[in-house]
């Protein structure tokens, strides 16, 4: 009941040609007096918009008017903007031409009107009509179909509208529908390259506005190559409106460019270049390849110098070229007075080069070092020291000798060095001969009860000589070492505490060594007198029981080796059981006075057991680095005074004399079944070895 009122008022509302204004996204339309019979000579429109992105969808409940010819009398028209979408008349159940039935009629737009009229008069009762309306979405991403409309990339729909989007890589541009790149930041610092538009030959992007730039130094001359695969949008008449290329060159332009016709090739004559290509919103073109080379102006030939050649070898050299100029084996490159291997000249960016071709010069080895005790002979006549230029080393006969023994043939390599196959470029030198006295033993003069000795028999015999009187012996190794006795070295020690302290020392300045001594007290023609710089004892060295009694003083000058002065060979190994030595010294007489000139003894070693036992009866001990010699029945033996100076042995092989033993102690001198004790050089030869770098 109450709903018959509502649409009573609403007919009553509903005065001929009168329209309704739908704006829901759905609603109702019935024709008046529904569903009653309508009335006779109305009209009624509807107009329905919905909002931009949906269309309307309308369908009748109900159909039920006047059917006549092309729907004359009575009809419901739809119709959008423009344009008639439908026209109905009649009833469903008879005529199924001109009525809805099911059928739904959507609108193109977002607008739609139902007219709906009745004519003057009818014949029987209609009922009219009852139709519904819904917005529908529209997918925009199916139906965009104008190009200039549809998304670039990808499309998607929501309800009511879409968005576009693009791909990786690229940017939406602010149409919100093509997708643009961001390629304004390309530098280009190499002297070749190859630029193309973005994903050529894939077409090129939208909207986008692409710069690249070659920056190369001044000098250098960009040309542009640009392939013929050339692709952008262009326009029959107007030139480039749409897409194209600008080359900027320094103060030149070249362009703008498009269309199929490559630009081809473009020489700058500019080291900087920036291209500028442009997109508008559409097309799809190809884009475009181009490889660009910078070259510079060419320098002038250059010829290689005499005796060397040049690198790379080319027809032309254009700027920043390099040639390195390098000589012929055993010459070098001469520039400003400087000897090299190679030199290198570049071409600058005017054209000319940054240096003269230098000259080749043959290696030149100079002068040969000098050797000391040595000479050099030259192999070569004149003297010359160039290339292949040979030379020998030799050393002074027949006191020193090579060591290493070589033969000290040394030729000028090519790089200007003296150079010899034993030791490369490294120097021999030249070393006492040690062990070869000049004067031999009188085989008559047997050296029994200790016998003065002939004048340069032991050439390596060292006097210690201190306020005026000489107190120890010792023997010349190399040219400037003596081996002593330590305890001749210090003074002597609190017998309560015979520990030595540096103080105890004696200093070096206080003592004089002489070579080539024969007499005691008088002088001798062939004497020479040599100050000692410094002191080194024995490491291992005990003054309360003599152990390791060996010290060795470094002279502070050369000796001069001679006829009687020759330094004594090291001890090639331990000696064999009773092996006779020879001890020598100007030690102490059993008359207790010294003696006139040098003296000498021939004894046999003693057995170290046999040496043992003789001093444990004293509370004596011999120790491992202690040589014992001397008859049982004594007579024979160094003294006081003889301490530090040599045992030696002829080695029969070499013929060379070695050094044994240092004297240094015994009980009293000569005693039956007491032997003279020595300390052992062999056992200490690694020590005097590290200590004084003498080899012969
Ligand atoms: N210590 C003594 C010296 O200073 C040498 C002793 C040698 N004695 C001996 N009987 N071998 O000269």
């Amino acid at each position: 009941m109450r709903r018959f009122l509502i649409w009573s008022l609403s007919i009553l509302h509903l005065v001929k040609g009168e329209a309704v204004e739908l704006t829901d996204m759905f609603g109702e339309m019935q024709s008046p007096s529904f569903p009653d019979s309508y009335p006779s000579d109305s009209e009624v429109t509807w107009n329905i918009s919905v909002p931009e992105g949906f269309r309307i969808k309308l369908y009748f409940m109900h159909f039920d008017l006047e059917s006549s010819y092309l729907c004359e009398y009575d009809y419901v028209r739809v119709e959008s903007e423009d344009q008639v979408l439908a026209t109905f008349c009649g009833r469903e159940a008879t005529d199924t031409e001109q009525t809805p039935g099911e059928q739904a009629i959507t609108s193109p737009g977002s607008y739609m009107s139902l007219t709906f009229k009745s004519d003057f008069s009818n014949e029987e009762r209609f009922t009219g009509f009852d139709a519904h309306y819904t917005a529908v979405d529209v997918d925009e991403c199916l139906e965009k179909s104008d190009e200039e409309l549809s998304c670039d990339h990808h499309c998607h729909n929501y309800i009511g509208g879409y968005y576009c989007s693009c791909r990786f890589g690229y940017l939406l541009h602010s149409d919100n529908r093509t997708c643009k790149v961001e390629c304004s930041d390309n530098l280009f610092t190499q002297r070749n390259g190859v630029i193309i538009s973005p994903d050529f030959p894939s077409p090129y992007p939208k909207s986008s506005d692409c710069l690249y730039r070659i920056e190369l130094e001044e000098g250098f001359f960009i040309t542009l190559q640009f392939e013929d695969n050339f692709d952008v949008e262009d326009h029959p008449e107007v030139s480039c409106p749409y897409d194209y290329i600008k080359i900027k060159a320094g103060l030149k332009e070249f362009g703008p460019f498009c269309g199929e016709k490559s630009p081809g090739r473009i020489e700058t004559r500019s080291h900087s270049v920036q291209i500028l290509f442009h997109s508008d919103n559409s097309g799809e073109n190809g884009g475009w390849k181009l490889a660009y080379t910078a070259i510079g102006d060419p320098c002038p030939l250059v010829e290689p110098p005499l005796n060397g050649r040049i690198e790379p070898s080319q027809a032309t050299y254009t700027f920043k070229d390099q040639v390195v100029v390098s000589c012929n084996t055993g010459y070098n490159v001469l520039k400003d007075d400087v000897e090299s291997e190679t030199f290198q000249i570049e071409c600058m960016k005017d054209g000319a080069w940054s240096n003269r071709v230098p000259v080749c010069k043959m290696a030149d080895c100079k002068q040969p070092l000098e050797l000391a005790h040595g000479f050099v002979t030259f192999s070569t006549p004149d003297n010359l020291t160039t290339y292949q230029s040979g030379i020998q080393y030799s050393c002074q006969p027949p006191f020193y000798q090579m060591v290493p023994n070589i033969t000290g043939i040394y030729s000028c390599d090519a790089k200007g060095v003296w150079n010899s196959a034993e030791l490369g470029t490294g120097l021999p030198s030249c070393q006492p001969v040690c062990g070869k006295p000049r004067f031999s033993r009188s085989l008559l003069a047997r050296i029994a009860n200790g016998r003065y000795a002939q004048r340069g028999i032991s050439p390596w015999i060292a006097m210690l000589h201190r306020n005026g009187h000489p107190f120890c012996g010792g023997s010349l190794l190399g040219n400037r070492w003596i081996v002593t006795a330590a305890h001749c070295l210090h003074n002597d020690l609190d017998p309560e505490n015979p520990i030595l302290q540096s103080s105890d020392v004696i200093s070096p300045s206080s003592f004089t060594v002489i070579l080539g001594k024969h007499r005691t007290h008088k002088q001798d023609d062939t004497e020479q007198h040599l100050q000692p710089k410094s002191l080194f004892f024995h490491p291992s060295y005990r003054a309360a029981t003599l152990e390791n009694d060996i010290a060795l003083v470094e002279l502070s000058e050369e000796a001069t080796v001679n006829d009687h002065v020759i330094p004594v060979c090291f001890p090639e190994g331990p000696q064999p059981k009773n092996a006779m030595v020879i001890v020598s010294g100007w030690g102490k007489q059993f008359l207790q006075r010294l003696p006139d000139s040098l003296m000498e003894i021939e004894i046999p070693l003693t057995d170290h057991v046999v040496c043992q036992e003789a001093y444990a009866r004293l509370q004596k001990v011999i120790t491992e680095d202690m040589i014992c010699a001397g008859e049982r029945e004594g007579g024979k033996d160094a003294c006081s005074g003889d301490s530090g100076g040599p045992m030696v042995t002829l080695n029969n092989q070499t013929g060379e004399w070695q050094l044994i033993g240092t004297v240094s102690w015994g009980d009293g001198c000569g005693l039956g079944d007491r032997y003279g004790v020595y300390s052992n050089v062999f056992l200490s030869l690694p020590w005097i070895k590290q200590v004084t770098g003498v080899e012969y």
